[in-house]
């Protein structure tokens, strides 16, 4: 289960996901360039490298690693970018996700999300886990309505506060008896 398909976005247009290659570094590097503020705060509050891409795309095809990119119909830009990540250096399967500005509320996120939910399954990974900022409602809202729950705190010390920890279980049991809610 690679998770790669095309997706018709709420627009009508068409988007094509697909697992990351060593080659997408630098459309990687700027998609992460192309990151305002906002998401910035979100989701990656650190400096952003020139090679932040090629860094990343070193990890493609590592059996700890699911990455995921949504590329725009030409795939000429990276719109979106979802990861877990379960290495023996972390304690859970930690998920992260970020839709480039302008791209944003058009499907990306959750296309991309369950998406990488479905390959995480698929890797028999039991969870998937995350932190989230407090006031972050819209990203809540979406992990919530593919069967997140808040599970405790977590404290994110870059930033100096206090998150929600989230959890999906991904387990069958668990899972039947909390079946995503869909439409938010
Ligand atoms: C959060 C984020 C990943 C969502 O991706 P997206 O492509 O914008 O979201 P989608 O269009 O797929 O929307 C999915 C759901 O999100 C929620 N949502 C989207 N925009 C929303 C808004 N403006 N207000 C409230 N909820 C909103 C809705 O529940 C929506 O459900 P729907 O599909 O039934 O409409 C994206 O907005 C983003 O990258 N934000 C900045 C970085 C960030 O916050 N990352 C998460 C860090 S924990």
């Amino acid at each position: 289960m690679t998770g790669a398909g095309v997706v018709t976005l709420k627009d009508g247009t068409q988007a094509l996901i697909q697992p990351l290659r060593r080659s997408d570094g630098p459309a990687l590097s700027a998609f992460y360039q192309s990151l305002g503020a906002t998401e910035r705060h979100y989701f990656y509050p650190y400096p952003v490298a020139d090679d932040q891409g090629d860094r990343i795309a070193t990890t493609a095809g590592r059996d700890d690693h699911i990455t995921l990119l949504a590329w725009d119909p030409e795939a000429t830009r990276v719109l979106g970018y979802v990861f877990v990540r379960f290495s023996r250096h972390h304690a859970e399967p930690l998920l992260g996700v970020c839709v480039r500005p302008g791209a944003q509320q058009n499907g990306i996120g959750r296309a991309l999300l369950t998406r990488v939910l479905e390959a995480a399954r698929g890797r028999q990974l039991p969870e998937v886990t995350l932190g989230v900022h407090k006031d972050n409602h819209r990203a809540m809202r979406l992990y919530e309505s593919v069967g997140f729950c808040v599970c405790g705190e977590t404290r994110n010390v870059i930033q100096g506060v206090v998150q929600w920890k989230m959890r999906v279980s991904l387990t069958p049991e668990e899972a039947g008896e909390r079946a995503p809610r869909r439409g938010g």
